[in-house]
């Protein structure tokens, strides 16, 4: 995501003919220090928790902590025995306290108790807010009580985790809808993009979100599972609309910026959305894209596409950071997925690429664990990014 003007930019080694096996072990103890080093302390002595090491973000961003809770609930806890004042839960409280009273979820919450509710720079928002912050916060939640056995927090919570889905604008059909007019920011992780119309990103946090919401409903009696499971539903017999046959995969939106999705084709296929023989079709379809890998990383569209409207005037230029360089994070749902539908040899060298990538630019040092990584010299995005990490440690255990 975007929040300043300035990025690092890096000495970038070419690696794609190296290959070393990355070792589960340096991942998980790199990802420990990332975990820890991401830190910053908030109001009240609340400890925070930003996308990155090398303090380029500097907030505890809705969505980063959310893939963190989600992936890596064991080196949290982790960090957690061994710490007197760490609690993830507090972290989690610091945000849902910062709810607007609409029901937006902030995109980012700073250390000195400001809410930032849109992508871009505090003065110059690219929008009123990002779609995918209220389905980002619910699965927050929910991950939390799933992973620490503990739903006493979905139980406080869940008034507030209904109306951030309640937030989230929709078409009749029940897809997220964003007025082409006034385009909102979509899915963060690109939130330069100005799609709009019908998205499906934030239709797919949003199904994941309620079913989730729903299943601890049903398990604990807190709130009623009816509006989950209706938003659940709306999802998932309308997401095919979005389905283009002469690419085989799902476009992200269906106005501007009408483009196949791969992050999103592959996160429909892992939550077992639209048909088996088209979700089998969508990760063939992936699967021989082989220009979509740098490093074991993915693209967001397949290549040479490149987004068309974007906030902010014009789009990052071609093949680099949102617009074509590529990304460990999609790899959490993306390799599983793969896995599923026999594609098994790519998944384990995506995987074990990435990671091996990261080792090796690494040197020891988190440092060189990218945002996302480039073609081309210099490569853009922050330095020791906490979701390219935690969003592969899960996926080495799973293909060895
Ligand atoms: C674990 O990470 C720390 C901090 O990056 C480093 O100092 C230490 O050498 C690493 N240990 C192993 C076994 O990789
Ligand atoms: C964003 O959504 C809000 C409603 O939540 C709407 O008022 C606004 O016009 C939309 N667009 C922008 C650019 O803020
Ligand atoms: C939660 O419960 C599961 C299954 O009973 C167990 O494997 C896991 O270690 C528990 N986690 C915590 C944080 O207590
Ligand atoms: C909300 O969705 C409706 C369609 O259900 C659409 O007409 C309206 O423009 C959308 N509003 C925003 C802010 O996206
Ligand atoms: C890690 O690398 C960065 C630059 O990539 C450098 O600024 C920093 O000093 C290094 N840290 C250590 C402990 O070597």
């Amino acid at each position: 995501m975007r929040s300043s003007g300035t990025t690092p930019l890096l000495g970038f080694f070419l690696l794609s003919h190296v290959f070393v096996v990355a070792s589960s072990t340096w991942l998980e103890n790199a990802t420990l220090a990332l975990l820890e080093r991401c830190q910053v302390t908030g109001v009240g002595g609340v400890q925070l928790f930003t996308p990155d090491a090398s303090a380029f973000y500097g907030a505890q961003w809705t969505r980063d902590l959310s893939y963190m809770v989600q992936y890596a609930p064991n080196l949290l806890q982790q960090l957690e025995r061994s710490s007197s004042r760490l609690l993830v839960e507090d972290a989690i409280r610091y945000t849902f306290q910062r709810q607007r009273s609409d029901g937006c979820m902030p995109d980012r919450v700073q250390a000195d108790g400001l809410a930032v509710y849109s992508p871009g720079e505090v003065a110059t928002p690219f929008a009123d807010h990002a779609m995918d912050n209220g389905p980002f916060a619910v699965k927050l939640v929910v991950d939390y009580s799933n992973n620490w056995n503990d739903t006493s927090l979905f139980c406080e919570l869940e008034p507030q985790l209904l109306k951030a889905l309640e937030f989230v604008n929709k078409s009749q059909t029940g897809l997220a809808f964003n007025d082409p007019l006034h385009p909102n920011c979509t899915y963060g992780f690109f939130d330069t993009v100005a799609a709009s119309g019908s998205i499906l990103f934030v239709s797919l946090l949003l199904f994941d979100a309620s079913v989730g919401a729903a299943n601890l409903v049903r398990l604990t009696g807190c709130g009623k599972a009816e509006p989950y499971e209706s938003m659940a539903l709306g999802v998932a017999l309308s997401v095919d609309t979005l389905f283009d046959a002469q690419t085989s995969l799902f476009l992200d939106a269906d106005m501007a910026n009408a483009l196949p999705d791969v992050w999103g084709s592959a996160y429909l296929v892992s939550l077992g959305l639209s048909t088996r023989a088209r979700r089998q079709q969508v990760m063939n379809t992936l699967a021989s894209h082989r220009t979509l890998w740098q490093h074991g990383q993915l693209r967001h569209l397949p290549f040479p596409l490149v987004w068309e409207k974007c906030f902010d005037g014009e789009c990052p230029s071609p093949g680099t950071y949102q617009n074509g360089a590529f990304w460990a994070t999609p790899l959490a749902w993306t390799v599983p997925a793969l896995l599923h539908y026999g594609h098994e040899a790519l998944a384990r060298s995506l995987a074990e690429l990435a990671a091996s990538f990261f080792e090796l630019r690494s040197q020891g040092n988190i440092t060189g664990i990218l945002e996302c990584v480039n073609t081309q010299t210099p490569s853009e995005g922050a330095l020791a990014y906490v979701a390219s990490a935690t969003n592969i440690v899960p996926l080495l255990r799973l293909v060895e």
